[in-house]
């Protein structure tokens, strides 16, 4: 089946996590006025379309993701027209725009809540999810992901309300007809705005399973991809349908089995999606070395369940909450950093389907060290360090944990520069800054021809002129090989190979017959010294792009 073109599927996109992209009033947190000044910047690096994280008023209990009013911009970020500017500059560099769209729940603080609240016959009520409890407490025994019971009692009327995230952030009634009606028409104000698209947040969690339900093996099944969620995307979709806009649903607990009906190009709720099968976002538990082939294995399923039409990839490595991907996947010592950031840039880039590059993951930033709790700011992580020191982890021990786990790892300041405040403000910022900006920033990487940074916009290059590396097919070669990925992508004649070692040792591989490397041309390498001796010898995460002659 013939794919069909569409320029969601052609750019390349880049996520903003605005607090800490670039401050321009000195107030310490990023602004709208900071995206507008690095426009040219991501023109420059090749980039098609930014998502912006949340920017709407909210307390910001969980960094803008409990919203108090989805039709105001938070003042700390800026105003509505200097959102309106930026929309219309991006535009004007030809790059598009899509917002965060968080409809799974509100703030506590939100008009419909307070209302809600307030007494058990309000006329908003059954905006949300309200029980009785029982005599051991809450009304099940439904833990939150963000640690603790899901369900918070309130005085005002002596009933629990139900929370899959942070107690502030009370989970919206779906199954209220006026709740979708009040959530659709906010999201037609939008795109009437003219933005082209949204990242649609926690949007599996949307459907709840009856509150009889006990918890079984997997502590969220009972409100994760639930049974007659279809009804719910359905409708959503129909809204969405009416425009052309890049659609990402965010979806945990959707298996790649289950992918083609949620992405299918006529009846798919979404463009795409972003899985959760080749990272373990709430996995809390201290990574080993990456597992090669389960990582290949998990990518390559959601390649094959969407292949030949039947859908669209998001790809993806970093995003907010989760740690940096050289620091999880690739290696922080000196002497494989700058290698493995750019075998993990050639490695998800050239993937079929669109990807999202996180601010940051272009120069190759790595975590955090991080000294203490007070240096973290996520809510979901304070909520785990206190769990582990409660159940008598040493405190040491924990801030390990912290440190490999932690969603503040990919939110310190973007490094623009090597000055003292990274040249992201002139002051304090509100998070942490990761001392290595003296030798991971941007400007010092613009200038360095071998640097992380042109690597990945000689591979968005290479990318962005060859269709068959947006459009062509996708097939693993040595599925069982421990260190190397090796990824063909064909449209027609129109033939790449990619090769990674994705470990840091040296690899060797007979590759298959049809990638006899002789018959190919070298496009890319991330060594330094491009003098490949052995065609079938792979030096510790040396990566390489091949086209058919
Ligand atoms: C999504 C967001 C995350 C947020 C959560 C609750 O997972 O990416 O940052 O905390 O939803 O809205
Ligand atoms: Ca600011």
């Amino acid at each position: 089946m013939a794919i069909k073109r569409a320029w969601w599927k052609e750019a390349v996109g880049y996520q903003i996590y605005p607090a800490s992209f670039m401050d321009t009033n000195n107030d310490g947190i990023g602004d709208l006025n900071g995206i507008r000044s690095k426009l040219d910047y991501l023109k420059d690096l090749g980039i098609g379309f930014i998502w912006i994280t949340p920017i709407y008023e909210s307390p910001n209990v969980d960094n803008g993701y409990d919203i108090s009013d989805y039709q105001k911009i938070l003042r700390t970020f800026g105003t509505m027209e200097e959102f309106d500017l930026l929309l219309e500059e991006a535009h004007d560099h030809g790059i598009r725009v899509i917002m965060d769209l968080v409809i799974n729940h509100t703030s506590n603080q939100h008009p419909w809540f307070i209302e809600s609240r307030s007494s058990v016959k309000d006329d908003y009520r059954d905006y949300y999810i309200w029980a009785d409890g029982t005599i051991d407490g809450p009304p099940n025994d439904w833990v939150s992901i963000f640690g603790g019971s899901a369900w918070e009692y309130d005085e005002t009327t002596n009933q629990y309300y139900l929370h899959v995230f942070a107690k502030e952030q009370p989970d919206l009634n779906w199954e209220n007809p006026r709740v979708k009606r009040d959530l659709f028409s906010m999201v037609d104000w939008w795109l009437d705005k003219g933005i082209d698209g949204f990242r649609v947040d926690a949007i599996s969690h949307i459907k709840k399973a009856p509150l009889e339900t006990s918890s079984t093996n997997d502590p969220f099944d009972s409100f994760k991809n639930v049974p007659g969620i279809e009804t719910h995307l359905e409708e959503l979709r129909d809204i969405f349908k009416k425009r052309d806009i890049l659609t990402v649903g965010e979806a945990n607990g959707v298996s790649a089995a289950e992918a083609p009906k949620w992405v299918g190009e006529t009846e798919g709720y979404f463009n795409m999606l972003f899985e959760f099968d080749h990272i373990s976002l709430w996995n809390k538990e201290e990574q080993e070395t990456l597992d090669v082939i389960h990582f290949k294995k998990a990518l390559t399923a959601w390649q094959d369940a969407l292949a030949d039409g039947k859908g669209w990839n998001a790809l993806y490595m970093e995003n907010h909450d989760i740690p940096r991907s050289v620091s999880s996947f690739g290696s922080e010592e000196t002497v494989f950093w700058q290698a493995s950031a750019k075998a993990l840039a050639l490695t998800f880039l050239l993937l079929q389907g669109t990807p999202f590059i996180y601010q940051g993951q272009e120069i190759g930033m790595t975590n955090m060290p991080f000294a203490s709790i007070d240096d973290i700011d996520a809510v979901d992580t304070k909520n785990f360090y206190h769990e582990m020191i409660h159940a008598g982890v040493e405190p040491s021990k924990a801030m390990n944990v912290i440190r490999r786990t932690a969603r503040d790892n990919s939110r310190t300041p973007m490094q623009w520069t090597a000055e003292e405040y990274a040249g992201f403000s002139k002051r304090k910022p509100w998070m942490v800054i990761n001392p290595n900006k003296q030798e991971i920033n941007v400007l010092d990487e613009l200038t360095d021809p071998n640097s992380v940074l042109n690597f990945y916009k000689a591979v968005i290059q290479l990318r962005n002129q060859n269709e068959a590396l947006i459009y062509g097919s996708y097939k693993l070669y040595l599925p069982d090989h421990p260190q190397l990925f090796v990824y063909g992508r064909r449209l027609g004649n129109e033939r790449f190979v990619v090769i990674v070692n994705l470990s840091k040792e040296f690899a060797s591989a007979d590759l298959p017959e049809n990638v006899q490397i002789e018959e190919w041309d070298l496009q890319l390498c991330n060594l330094n010294n491009h003098t490949i001796h052995q065609h079938t010898i792979f030096a510790p995460y040396e990566a390489r792009v091949y086209k058919h002659k």
